[in-house]
């Protein structure tokens, strides 16, 4: 399988599904759209959205009806990089290759642009989705409140703040990763392996798949806050050692810091090997979280 045309394709499809989903720019409240469509139209990986659509068709799944849900995934994501961004959190200026949404617009348009991406979040993910019965459509939109949440993302983000400018042990610092970023990943995998139809065995094991790959993803990160090209990231790098952040490369150092990445992307492949070749786009997104340069 041709790899970069996959992620091509399924990048398109996601942007054109968020463009006819999220307000038109002229509609009011204008300033509000604006800086909503700043921050989410044309920008970013898509990370989340193709993984919903990739464990969908693991399970022998269409991914097509599942796009507003997979839109979901990423205004959640957006809006948790708008916030990340402001300045009482990472203060930082430059997303997505663009000015940040509180430079570009001001810091209150910037919470509120956040704020109404969460929210249309949930009225995506909450659509009915053709042949997904609504019992399995509710238990993933409770899934998702859930890891996007106190007990997730949120939860995560209020740890990672506490943990600036003190020694962190590794435990800590795992479980502050899994939850700022790896809950929303599970989240995504998982949702596509239950809304695509997969059974109870496969959702299960999609869902540790999910679990390797999220934490696998931000040690990434952190890796390419030191060794990336910020020009490429579209993002200021060198920012977690300058704010004393709690860090896998602080804490272990590079080597360590990828051996430990590369080891849970072998793990997020052996949740797989009993899968078709219908899981091929899969497993090449798990190699993809580790061989990123962006
Ligand atoms: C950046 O996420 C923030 C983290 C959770 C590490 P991405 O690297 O997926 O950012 P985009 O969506 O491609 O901009
Ligand atoms: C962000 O982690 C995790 C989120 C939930 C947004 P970082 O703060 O490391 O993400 P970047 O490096 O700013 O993209
Ligand atoms: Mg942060
Ligand atoms: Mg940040
Ligand atoms: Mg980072």
């Amino acid at each position: 399988m041709d790899f970069k045309e996959y992620l091509k394709q399924q990048k398109q499809l996601v942007d054109n599904a968020l463009d006819k989903l999220v307000p038109a720019a002229n509609k009011p409240p204008a300033r509000l759209n604006q800086a909503i469509r700043h921050s989410l139209i044309d920008g970013g990986k898509r990370l989340r959205p193709i993984l919903v659509l990739a464990a969908a068709q693991a399970v022998g799944g269409k991914p097509e009806p599942l796009l507003p849900f997979a839109c979901a995934l990423e205004c959640i994501h957006t809006y948790s990089l708008i916030h990340d961004d402001l300045p009482a959190m990472d203060n930082d200026d430059v997303r997505r290759g663009r000015p940040t949404c509180h430079k570009q617009f001001d810091e209150a348009t910037a919470i509120l642009a956040g704020d109404g991406l969460l929210t249309l979040a949930f009225e995506l993910a909450a659509r009915p989705i053709q042949d997904v019965p609504a019992q399995d459509s509710l238990a993933m939109v409770v899934q998702l409140s859930q890891d996007a949440g106190i007990h997730g993302m949120v939860g995560g983000q209020m740890m990672d703040m506490e943990a600036e400018d003190r020694e962190v042990e590794l435990a800590e610092l795992q479980y502050i990763h899994i939850h700022k970023t790896g809950a929303l990943i599970r989240s995504s995998c998982m949702a596509g392996a239950c809304l695509g139809g997969g059974d109870k065995s496969q959702i299960k094991l999609i869902k540790r798949y999910g679990e390797a790959i999220g934490l696998a993803f931000q040690i990434t990160d952190d890796i390419l806050d030191i060794v990336g090209d910020s020009e490429l990231m579209g993002k200021t790098i060198g920012k977690d050692q300058q704010q004393a952040k709690a860090t896998y490369p602080a804490l272990m150092g590079l080597g360590q810091a990828r051996d430990e990445a590369d080891n849970l992307v072998n793990e997020a492949l052996s949740c797989l090997q009993g899968f078709s070749a219908d899981a091929e786009p899969l497993r090449a997104l798990a190699r993809y979280i580790t061989d990123r340069t962006h």
